[in-house]
C-alpha cells in the first residue's frame, strides 16, 4: 500500500461496496452467519472459500487443532480454500504454518503458499492455498499434478479450539 490515505480509500470503498450489496445479498441468502470450525453448508457447495485476517493472524488465541479443523471444514465445503495473511498479530510468520502444512499434506491435501500483491498488515503478503480431498479438482495454471486427491469419507470439522471474538 503506497500510503495510509490509499489504504483508507481502499477500506472505505470496500465498506461501501459491502453496504450497497448487503440488503439484496441478505434477501437473496448470500450473507449467512456461521462459525468455524463447523459450517452448516453441504459438502462441495462452493468453488472457493476465502478466509481473511482470521486464521493464522490470531495464532496466539486459536489453537493448532482449531486451525486444522477449520481448514478441513473449509475444504469440505469448497473446492479450494485461500487463507490470508500468514502472519500473527506481532507480524511474525504464524507458528501454525509449518505444522498445518505438514499435517494437511500428510492427509492428502494439496497445500501451497503463494505471494500476493496485496499487503494490508506489514509483511502479510502471502496466502495459503489448500485443495481438499474428495472434491472436484480445479487445476491451477502452472501447478499441474500438484494435488494428490484421495477420496475419503473424512471427519470434517473435527478438533477443538473454539471461536473467538476477533
Ligand atoms: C479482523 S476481522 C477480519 C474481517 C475481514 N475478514 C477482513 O479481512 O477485513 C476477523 C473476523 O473473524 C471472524 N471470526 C472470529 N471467530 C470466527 C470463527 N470461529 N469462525 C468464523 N469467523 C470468525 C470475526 O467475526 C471477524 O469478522
Amino acid at each position: 500500500m503506497p500510503d495510509p490515505e490509499a489504504l483508507g480509500r481502499l477500506r472505505l470503498a470496500a465498506m461501501e461496496r459491502f453496504l450497497f450489496d448487503y440488503p439484496a445479498g441478505q434477501r437473496d441468502g448470500r450473507y449467512v452467519p456461521d462459525s468455524l470450525p463447523r459450517l452448516g453448508f453441504a459438502d462441495a457447495t462452493f468453488d472457493l472459500a476465502l478466509c481473511s485476517h482470521c486464521l493464522f493472524l490470531y495464532s496466539g488465541r486459536l489453537t493448532l487443532d482449531f486451525h486444522l479443523a477449520s481448514i478441513r471444514e473449509l475444504c469440505r465445503v469448497a473446492a479450494e480454500t485461500r487463507i490470508f495473511p500468514l502472519i500473527d498479530l506481532a507480524g511474525r510468520p504464524s507458528q501454525h504454518i509449518t505444522p498445518v502444512c505438514a499435517k494437511l499434506r500428510d492427509e492428502g491435501y494439496a497445500v501451497s503458499i503463494q505471494k500476493v500483491d496485496y499487503e494490508f498488515v506489514k509483511g502479510g503478503n502471502e496466502m495459503m492455498v489448500v485443495r481438499g480431498e474428495g472434491h472436484r479438482f480445479i487445476p491451477s495454471p502452472g501447478t499441474p499434478g500438484e494435488a494428490r486427491f484421495i477420496p475419503s469419507p473424512g471427519t470434517p470439522g473435527e478438533g477443538k479450539g473454539g471461536g473467538a471474538d476477533l
